[in-house]
């Protein structure tokens, strides 16, 4: 199993992710990456700061990322996520310290270690462009990079076309996505099948320690609440723990290929996933292995399985 680096915009759905990660026995986090996304970067190093704290593993390294897009102003997520970042979760500050430099924190790694690590990228992909823009094919040096974001088939999340991560900074998504990394994409058409229902978090997290379960309800209560009064579902998707997971459990999805370009000009379409399946032998766009179906409950008890059960940092 690859160690994972997390480059994440801690946001709600990114802190369960980074539990599930640190909870699942067989998930070696050696990193985490944050950058400008659902909430500033600075909010976001602090959150996963305080996260790693919670879960016991304030040996991991945080490395503070990208503070604004490639291109464009940064766009924020505050009224799903809080204006913590974490929901209405109260988490005791950190005594850890962050580096800056993600970039290139993550070019020292994937050079002196060459097809060790995978990525797992679920905030926009500043961070990981700015590592191919300085070091120009540093990407496919990762052993896979999992990325969060896009809309194959089904309408976006922030436009009618366009999903969060990509549409904040389509320009870093087009780097990345035109380079020679190893792509897994998780977009919306999957991770919207992966709803957890307000009745099913407070029932999979049942006898889950006090201090995390307290935690995850605190936390998911905002965008669960977003969920019902604004769009009338119940409950929230999971978009980052299922990334997380499909990292070290290829094998939960099915996967198909798609042709992929990023839109970055488009007035009403920038960060739109353009998919060419046209019938012919030549396609516009990287062939990327995309996540497009689950098993929903299996899913949702895998998620649950390792917090609930989870005693403590592994030692
Ligand atoms: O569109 C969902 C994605 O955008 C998730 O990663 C969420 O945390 C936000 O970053
Ligand atoms: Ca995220």
């Amino acid at each position: 199993m690859p160690p994972l680096i997390l480059d994440m915009d801690p946001g709600v759905d990114d802190a369960l992710a980074l539990v599930w990660s640190l909870a699942w026995a067989e998930c070696d986090v050696c990193a985490v990456m944050t950058v400008s996304g659902n909430v500033d970067v600075d909010l976001g190093t602090s959150n996963a700061l305080r996260l790693l704290a919670l879960m016991g593993r304030p040996d991991i390294p945080v490395y503070r990322g990208e503070r604004r897009p490639l291109e464009g102003e940064p766009i924020r997520a505050a009224h799903i996520h809080g204006g913590t970042g974490l929901g209405e979760a109260q988490l005791p500050s950190s005594t850890g310290t962050a580096d800056s430099g993600a970039s290139a924190a993550l070019s020292d790694r994937l050079r002196s270690e060459p097809d060790r690590y995978s990525i797992v990228a679920v905030g926009p992909l500043t961070n990981l462009a700015t590592a191919e823009l300085n070091d120009p094919g540093v990407l496919a040096k990762a052993s896979e990079v999992y990325v969060m974001g896009g809309a194959i088939h089904v309408p976006g999340n922030v436009t009618p076309t366009g999903e969060f991560n990509l549409v904040s900074d389509p320009r870093a998504a087009s780097i990345v996505f035109e380079s020679n990394a190893t792509i897994r994409l998780v977009p919306l058409d999957v991770t919207r099948k992966m709803r957890v229902t307000q009745a099913e978090m407070k029932e999979g997290l049942t006898d889950c320690p006090a201090e995390i379960r307290d935690f995850l309800m605190a936390a998911t209560s905002t965008p669960m609440k977003i969920g019902r009064e604004k769009y009338g579902y119940d409950g929230m998707y999971l978009h980052d723990p299922l990334t997380a997971m499909l990292s070290v459990e290829p094998m939960w999805a099915e996967w198909e290929t798609f042709h992929i370009q990023i839109e970055t000009q488009g007035e009403f379409t920038h960060g739109q996933i353009v998919v060419d399946e046209r019938s012919q032998p030549v396609h516009q766009g990287k062939p990327i292995q995309v996540a497009m179906d689950i098993d929903r409950r299996k899913l949702l008890d895998a998620f649950f399985q390792p917090i609930r059960s989870w005693r403590g940092a592994k030692k």
